[in-house]
């Protein structure tokens, strides 16, 4: 016999789980089927965010931060430490362990919700009277039938059609993630976010490494000015990064051999002992047998969906990376939220303009709204106010003064259009900002905001008073 629920949520990822957990908050008998299995093939709900992205890439960057600090920043501290040494090891075990923590905790959160978990891979068998039968295959074998369906299967990483991922010498976040030994040549094709969180990352670690990027213009996505600043900055700290490259043949044996031209269309061969290819993400639709029930992909292999996140069969709706917009999970989230909160008549919503973007690199990069470079596209007359961290007190006491916050407003009346920061803490910075934008702050009301001394925050209020050329202090 097959158990009935209100709402059957496939993948547990951080759009899927939140769904689930909205869901049974708002009164409804929620299933949530996940297949991910930790390395005792038990149940690891998080998807990639929790397993292999978001959570265990900034265990590893704050542990590598500690080493690179110890190694190069607490002498200027007056602190003298003598054999620092990598215990790699224990350093990727204490990045298992958090992940860990974050599958148990959400676990815990579907008992506390009272959100039935299916271990398992889920895929529509048929739809009928206006429910959808959902087959579990694997640890939780099960049928499931329920109104609604949500479905928030994810992404997985892009190989090149010449070097498919072996997680051993041509590496995808999840190899990137647990390299056993510091490599001594890392090679990254990509300059996206992975290609720079995961290659910072290593170069803290040891390693010497070079990022291939295909496109003529590094970080295209983020303001010129901080795209500029970030490229000057890590190429001090030893990134080689060349750009418009071509990649040619790959060959592994015992390390890995990549054949490419530069811009300048000259031949190059790069060894290295492992290669990260970030290359970006494909949407998961393989498994969930989409054509049994007629559910629609667009032309790049995403789920269809509307603005609300609704497919083309009444009641089933798709949230997350496995839909158009940007790869994050903070937007997985809301639209998990939003679709859970629509299924209850509630007027879910997300704000895509406000959506905030981080890179987790030293120096950090953050950023919401539009850059200045998409302003003058766009033809809006705006107004522009930058503060360096060097002329902000606390980031001098920090000892940590690289980078710089940009205000983006419109000329006429003032509202903020967008805000882009490099610099230290940008990722908590930034909510700021989003708030800021998300109530249609103009630069002037940040810029009469108190904020408390000595802080990187003061960074954001100068910057809004640069808006109008009235910095006090720089
Ligand atoms: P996923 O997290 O991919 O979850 C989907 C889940 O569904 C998976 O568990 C999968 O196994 C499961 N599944 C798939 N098909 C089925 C099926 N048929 N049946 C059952 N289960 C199924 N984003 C940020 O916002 N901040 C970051 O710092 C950040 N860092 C990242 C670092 C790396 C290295 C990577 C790779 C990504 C990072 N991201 C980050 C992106 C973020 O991980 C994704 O945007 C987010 O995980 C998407 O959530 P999701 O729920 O849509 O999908
Ligand atoms: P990406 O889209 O950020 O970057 C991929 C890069 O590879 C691009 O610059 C692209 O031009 C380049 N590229 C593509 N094909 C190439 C080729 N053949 N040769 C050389 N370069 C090539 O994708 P990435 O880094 O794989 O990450 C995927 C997604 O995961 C991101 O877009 C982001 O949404 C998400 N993510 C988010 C993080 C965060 O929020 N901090 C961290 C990591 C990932």
């Amino acid at each position: 016999m097959s158990k009935q629920f209100d709402v059957i949520v496939i993948g547990g990822g951080p759009g899927g789980y939140v769904a689930a957990i909205r869901a049974a908050q708002l009164g409804f008998s929620v299933a949530c089927i996940d297949e991910w299995k930790n390395e005792k093939g038990g149940p690891a709900p998080g998807g990639t965010c929790t397993n292999v992205g978001c959570i265990p890439s900034k265990a590893l960057l704050q542990s590598s931060e500690h080493f690179d600090h110890a190694n190069h920043g607490f002498a200027e501290h007056g602190i003298e430490v003598k054999g620092v040494k990598l215990n790699l090891a224990q350093m990727l075990g204490r990045k298992d362990g958090v992940v860990k923590q974050n599958n148990d905790g959400i676990l815990y959160l579907f008992k506390k919700n009272k959100v039935s978990f299916f271990h398992g891979r889920g895929s529509f068998a048929k739809a009928a009277d206006g429910l959808y039968e959902i087959e579990v295959a694997g640890a939780s074998a099960d049928t499931l039938t329920a109104k609604q369906v949500i479905v928030a299967t994810g992404s997985s990483p892009r190989a090149l059609s010449n070097a498919p991922f072996d997680e051993k010498l041509i590496l995808s976040n999840t190899g990137a993630l647990a390299i056993d030994a510091v490599p001594k040549k890392l090679g990254v094709i990509g300059a996206g976010v992975i290609g720079l969180e995961m290659g910072s990352v290593w170069r803290r670690l040891g390693a010497q490494v070079t990022v291939l990027e295909a496109l003529p213009t590094f970080l295209g996505a983020a303001d010129e000015t901080i795209a500029k600043e970030a490229h000057k900055l890590f190429a001090k700290q030893g990134l080689d990064i060349q750009m418009g490259v071509k990649i040619g043949e790959i060959k592994s044996g015992k390390d890995v051999s990549i054949e490419y031209t530069d811009a300048k269309g000259e031949s190059h061969k790069l060894s290295v002992d492992k290669l990260i290819v970030s290359i970006g993400r494909v949407p998961n639709t393989t498994g969930l047998n989409a054509e049994a029930v007629g559910l629609a992909l667009d032309e790049r292999g995403f789920i269809a969906v509307d603005e609300h996140c609704r497919t083309n069969l009444p009641n089933v709706w798709a949230v997350g990376d496995v839909v158009r917009g940007p790869m994050l999970a903070h937007k997985a989230e809301e639209e998990g939220v939003a679709v859970a909160e629509r299924i209850a008549g509630q007027h879910g919503h997300v704000n895509f303009a406000t959506i905030p973007w981080v890179i987790y690199t030293s120096p950090e990069i953050a950023w919401v709204g539009r850059t200045e470079q998409q302003l003058k596209a766009d033809g809006v007359a705006y107004k522009a106010g930058a503060f360096p961290f060097l002329a902000n007190g606390r980031a001098r006491a920090l000892g940590d003064t690289s980078g710089m916050v940009k205000v983006l407003a419109d000329a006429k009346t003032d509202e903020i259009l967008g805000v882009h920061i490099i610099g230290p803490m940008a990722s908590e910075l930034i909510s700021e900002a989003v708030v800021a934008m998300e109530f249609r702050a103009s630069s002037e009301d940040i810029a009469r905001i108190c904020h408390a001394h000595p802080t990187l925050s003061e960074a954001t209020k100068e910057a809004a008073l640069a808006v109008d050329k009235r910095s006090l202090n720089f």
